[in-house]
């Protein structure tokens, strides 16, 4: 029997998942294993998001929905950006989807054909480049070679080069919680719209920076897609739950493919979720509790060697340069793991061009386990 193998499934795995797996192997053999690999907040979801979901499964049959969410939730999405942005966003622009990730494939598939060319930032996150390289799109990988964030001149000279059909941000981001200051964003969001590319605003971590308010890239301009997710700020990674808020334009080809691709967003979830923004108090108090592992992690870690290779604005990632320490990430993060019992995510899954000399730290655990993982590092290293 043939068993057909496509070239678009030869993506590269996502390394942290090996680190994972390694980890949760020492853990079952009954080692203490601190974990500071996955991007996942520690808490669960709020009380008043679980007391929902508890009452949707008692009141009996949770099946599809409207393709792009039901309305209540529809309606929150829209009332979040009025009273979070000052942004008047209509119900019927938001596409509430399987988590981000769904998002992106719809974005992606609805917005961009094959070889067409779209830009992203390295490092960055790796699931971009991998569901556009499985779509056959040409992702376009802009180095920023320990620039933060990507610029608008980054922009136009990668143009200049070849020209782009599209360019995906995240600010925060994904690996360095770097955040894109109001006048760059506005600045790449005007450059992009001057050349005909279309911008992807990932805001999945929003409501976590640390050094000023949020800005949404809605704010400068309809044409903008913009991503965003329960899973981060609202400790609901499991309940696989995000939106997008759309152009008029992409309503109905998102709304097409997502009859096809996934029928429906889950309705538990999507129930569930309608009561996540009403959370506010609940989640400052985890926020609170990232800022203080924050603040000890850039006490600590550059003192260690793990030099901070970007500023911690936002999100829960330290992205460290480990130059000093070895030339090999990857083998660094093994040994780490194995003889001090810290794991961390070796960067050639953000970046591959200078991963190998990089690492990332999630600090979405609690305070005593960076406190731990800081002080066996410190033990280790020595
Ligand atoms: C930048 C970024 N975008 C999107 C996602 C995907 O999140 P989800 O599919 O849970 O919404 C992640 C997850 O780590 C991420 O870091």
């Amino acid at each position: 029997m043939a068993v057909a193998i496509s070239r678009r499934g030869d993506v590269e795995p996502f390394h942290a998942m090996d680190v994972l797996a390694e980890a949760n192997r020492l853990r079952a053999q009954g080692h203490d294993v601190v974990s500071m690999a996955v991007g996942q907040p520690s808490d669960p979801a709020p009380r008043a998001v679980i007391e929902a979901a508890a009452r949707a499964l008692r009141n009996g049959r949770i099946g599809y929905t409207d393709s792009l969410g039901v309305a209540p939730l529809r309606e929150a999405i829209a009332r979040h950006y009025a009273e979070h942005y000052g942004v008047e966003v209509p119900p019927a622009r938001v596409a509430v989807t399987t988590g981000s990730s769904a998002a992106f494939n719809l974005a992606f598939l609805a917005m961009f054909d094959a070889g067409d060319r779209v830009a992203v930032a390295a490092p960055g996150y790796p699931a971009y480049r991998n569901i556009m390289q499985a779509l056959g799109i040409d992702v376009v990988e802009i180095e920023l070679h320990g620039a933060g964030h990507l610029t608008a001149a980054h922009l136009a000279a990668a143009h200049r080069q070849r020209p782009l059909n599209g360019v995906l941000f995240a600010s925060p981001a994904n690996p360095t919680g770097a955040t894109i200051p109001d006048d760059d964003l506005a600045a790449l969001v005007d450059a992009a719209a001057e050349r005909g590319i279309a911008v992807i605003s990932d805001e999945i971590y929003h409501r976590l920076c640390y050094v000023g308010p949020d800005r949404t890239a809605l704010a400068l301009g309809d044409g903008v897609t913009v991503i965003n997710s329960f899973s981060k700020y609202y400790c609901m990674t499991g309940w696989r739950i995000g939106w997008m808020v759309l152009p008029e334009a992409l309503v109905r080809p998102v709304e097409r493919i997502q009859q096809s691709l996934y029928i429906s967003p889950p309705e538990l979830s999507q129930l569930a979720a309608v009561e996540a923004f009403g959370a506010t108090a609940e989640l400052e108090a985890v926020k609170a509790r990232y800022a203080q592992n924050r603040d000890l992690l850039m006490r600590r870690l550059p003192g260690l060697g793990f030099r901070l290779a970007a500023p911690m604005d936002g999100a829960f990632y330290a992205y460290c340069d480990v130059s000093g320490l070895t030339n090999d990430s990857m083998a660094f993060a093994r040994r780490m793991l194995a003889e001090a019992h810290v794991a961390a995510t070796p960067g050639r899954d953000f970046d591959p061009f200078e991963g190998h000399r990089t690492m990332r730290f999630s600090y979405a655990g609690s305070l005593d386990d960076m406190t731990r993982a800081t002080d066996r590092l410190e033990q280790w290293l020595r």
